[in-house]
């Protein structure tokens, strides 16, 4: 219980419990928008419930409501644990904690009304946008002041991992929501033309690369070893893959924009660079699976590490396949089509989600004192999830590949062969399937739910630490 006293497990457990609260929001309304495509009339002709105003809604929700709070806690807890210190300030951290859910229910509000900047990813209005700066520099001075008062002589791997997620989030946010309000709730962004879409790819692409994977990295370099109870397979490598990947992922994003007005060698630089990724992606991804030398046997009994290790096996899949869809002959194929919306999904639920949702197995019991409920609901979950990724996925592979193809199939005398509502016609199964798989992966996260509500309202209030042992990260 010593913990409890030393360190700051209050905010740990609110942005933990939100976090699950958020993913089923969020997932609900990516079930609810999966449908609408397969069944448009479920918009009911109501304009707050159009795919157009509830997509952002869910790609907010999921991104920056759930992997939003995933991150804040776990940052939170591993920054206190490695670095022996509790966070610099309480009330800092509190505010961080009440901040950022106004910013969310703003986001809840706003969004389905309408009123948004038309930026993906960055779609909230002048005023959010300026909550969540002040918001976000508190978390920053709250998580670098906890590592200038660490008590260990160096900084561990999944702190540079978070850093280098809130330092380049704060920049691409000020850089890319730089606009001037007209009215309260309408602002004209600050550039034009294509340097505005350079600027917001720039943003979106590091949206991917550090909001939805640099902040999980530093949960994989934590968590994994510690449920695993194995040191990091390479602390060398893991320096290395550091520098590697914050140096490139930042030169990528114009792969969002070939073939566009954007000039054609920043075009190839994008698409180069998106190729170099694929080297510092996957020696972070081996570094995570390798962890495991010794210890695979665990994989068959404990569920908590098969989410974490089947998340960096996600991860390597939608990094190799990333790079390939920036080559530009094959993103002829694949852009507009739901192929993109393929590897969108198998970063966001088969690594993001389940990254977050193992680490959040691990990490609540502990923080609130209690034992894990039920290990065989972790197990259901497990089964659940991945059967949904893998419906979503292959559904838009194959929904994805088709669409390319019958748009570009051309007949002996030059006319196109298809019309674009027959391959609308075409995609109606593969809508079909990715909303089960929605289903199914929703269905996951409510188990998780009633599993995490038991176990923090179970009665026991257990000597944690006397009954889960935490191993040592040995590195
Ligand atoms: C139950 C689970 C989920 C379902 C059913 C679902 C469904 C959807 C649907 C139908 C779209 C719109 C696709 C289109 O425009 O054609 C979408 C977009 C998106 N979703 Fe999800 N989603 C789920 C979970 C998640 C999670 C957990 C994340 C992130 C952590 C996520 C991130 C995104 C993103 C980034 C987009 C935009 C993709 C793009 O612009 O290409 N989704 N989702
Ligand atoms: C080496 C790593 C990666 C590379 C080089 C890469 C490359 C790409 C490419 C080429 C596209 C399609 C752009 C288009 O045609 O419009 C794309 C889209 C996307 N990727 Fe990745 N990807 C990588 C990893 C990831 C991961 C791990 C995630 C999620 C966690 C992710 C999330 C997304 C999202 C959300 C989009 C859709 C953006 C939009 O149009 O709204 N990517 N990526």
């Amino acid at each position: 219980m010593v913990e409890q006293t030393t360190y700051n497990y209050k905010v740990v457990r609110q942005f933990a419990i939100m976090a699950v609260v958020w993913a089923i929001v969020g997932m609900l309304v990516g079930v609810y928008i999966a449908a609408e495509l397969a069944w448009p009339f479920l918009n009911f002709d109501i304009p707050y419930l159009t795919f157009s105003r509830l997509r952002p809604l869910h790609t907010n929700a999921v991104i920056f409501a759930f992997g939003g709070c995933a991150l804040f806690a776990t940052s939170y807890y591993v920054v206190q644990r490695t670095c022996h210190a509790r966070l610099l300030s309480d009330k800092l951290a509190a505010f961080t904690f009440w901040g950022w859910q106004a910013v969310i229910v703003l986001a809840a509000i706003t969004l389905p009304l309408g009123i948004t900047s038309g930026k993906e990813y960055a779609e909230l209005e002048w005023p959010i946008d300026i909550l969540i700066t002040i918001v976000w520099v508190a978390y920053a001075v709250v998580f670098f002041g906890t590592i200038m008062k660490r008590k260990t002589p160096h900084i561990y791997v999944a702190n540079w991992f978070y850093g280098a997620f809130i330092i380049t989030i704060a920049m691409l946010h000020i850089f890319n929501s730089a606009a001037m309000p007209v009215t309260f709730w309408k602002s004209y962004s600050a550039y034009a033309g294509v340097q505005d879409a350079m600027v917001q790819w720039w943003y979106g692409h590091n949206a991917v690369g550090f909001f939805l994977t640099a902040g999980f990295l530093g949960m994989m370099y934590y968590f994994i070893p510690k449920q695993a109870g194995r040191p990091v397979f390479s602390y060398r490598l893991s320096i290395v893959h550091f520098w590697a990947l914050i140096f490139t992922y930042i030169w990528a994003g114009p792969h969002h924009l070939h073939y566009t007005a954007l000039p054609d060698w920043t075009q190839s630089l994008g698409m180069v660079m998106s190729l170099i990724l694929l080297a510092p992606s996957w020696g972070g991804m081996i570094n995570g699976i390798m962890t495991l030398s010794g210890a695979w046997d665990k994989l068959r009994t404990d569920p908590i590490l098969r989410f974490l290790v089947v998340s960096v096996s996600f991860y390597g899949m939608s990094t190799f396949e990333g790079p390939m869809m920036a080559i530009k002959t094959v993103n002829a194929l694949s852009h507009y089509t739901d192929w993109t919306v393929g590897h969108v999904h198998s970063g966001a639920l088969g690594w993001v989600a389940m990254v977050s949702m193992g680490s959040l197995y691990y990490m609540i019991p502990r923080v609130f004192g209690r034992e894990l409920y039920s290990l065989a609901l972790v197990e259901l979950h497990f089964w659940v999830a991945t059967i949904g990724v893998v419906l979503y996925i292959a559904s838009m592979w194959v929904s994805g590949i088709m669409q390319g193809l019958m748009w570009r199939a051309v007949n002996s005398d030059g006319t196109l062969t298809y019309s674009f509502v027959e391959s609308v016609q075409a995609m109606h199964p593969f809508y079909v399937v990715r909303t089960l798989g929605g289903v199914f992966f929703l269905l996951g996260a409510i188990i998780m739910m009633y599993n995490v509500v038991k176990t923090v309202t179970g009665a026991e209030p257990a000597k944690v630490n006397d009954i889960i042992p935490e191993p040592a990260l040995a590195h």
